[in-house]
């Protein structure tokens, strides 16, 4: 099997708005861990991009800690040229509040609104970024309904290779089902199991579409 430049990002991003406090999401990272893993296993090259999570990263993995959403986005500009394949794994917060307060916000007993801003979208303005031909993207879509519409959706808007469509109930579960979706539409629907079995099929099918096994 050829050797390839792993490129995956990981787990939740924090977006504070003072010293303590941010928004967040419930990403444990584990199935980008995993997958990282596997790829690991397969005799692969990883870089894992990750977010705050309280797993221990593979051995032999280059591993890049990140806090913010901004903080994985420079990271994510930095690996991607020289990546055969990107995962985009992580939950990254699509919010952030507007401002930055240096010292702790006061407690008052008075209703307290927070502007956000959308924080920029890393895996598209990667494939946006994209010039080397025959690099594989793949993003994950955790959804609360209509789960293959709204993937299907993201794979066309983001120019994926595959998306990986998945319930919410996976978020900090051990378990996990979830479809993969290919750009010629067809759909591999992998059944509720172990996180290390999901991740272990998911390397398959993106490890058989880079080998050009599956199209
Ligand atoms: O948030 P959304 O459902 O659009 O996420 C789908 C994919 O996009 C995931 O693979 C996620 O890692 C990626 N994403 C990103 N930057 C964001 C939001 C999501 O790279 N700001």
């Amino acid at each position: 099997m050829k050797k390839r430049k792993f490129l995956i990002t990981a787990g939740p991003t924090r977006e504070y708005m003072d010293p303590v406090r941010f928004i967040s999401n419930a990403s444990s990272g584990k199935m980008g861990y995993l997958i990282a893993e596997e790829a690991l296993k397969k005799g692969n090259i990883v870089t894992l991009i990750s977010g705050p999570t309280c797993l221990k990263p593979p051995l032999k993995t280059r591993v890049i800690s990140i806090i913010s959403a901004e903080d994985m986005h420079k990271e994510v500009r930095k690996c991607f040229p020289e990546c055969d394949v990107f995962i985009s794994c992580a939950a990254v917060s699509d919010y952030k509040p507007l401002r930055f307060e240096k010292s702790k916000i006061k407690k008052s007993s008075q209703v307290m609104t927070i502007k956000l801003a959308p924080t920029s979208d890393i895996l598209k303005s990667a494939t946006e970024s994209k010039t080397k031909k025959g690099k594989i993207i793949v993003g994950f879509a955790l959804e609360t309904e209509n789960i293959i519409k709204n993937a299907r959706k993201k794979l066309y808007e983001k120019s994926l290779d595959i998306v990986i469509a998945n319930p919410s109930e996976s978020m900090e579960s051990d378990k996990s089902e979830a479809a993969v979706i290919l750009k010629n539409g067809e759909i591999i629907k992998l059944k509720k199991s172990p996180k290390k079995i999901i991740a272990k099929k998911i390397l398959k099918i993106i490890s058989d579409y880079a080998d050009g096994k599956i199209d």
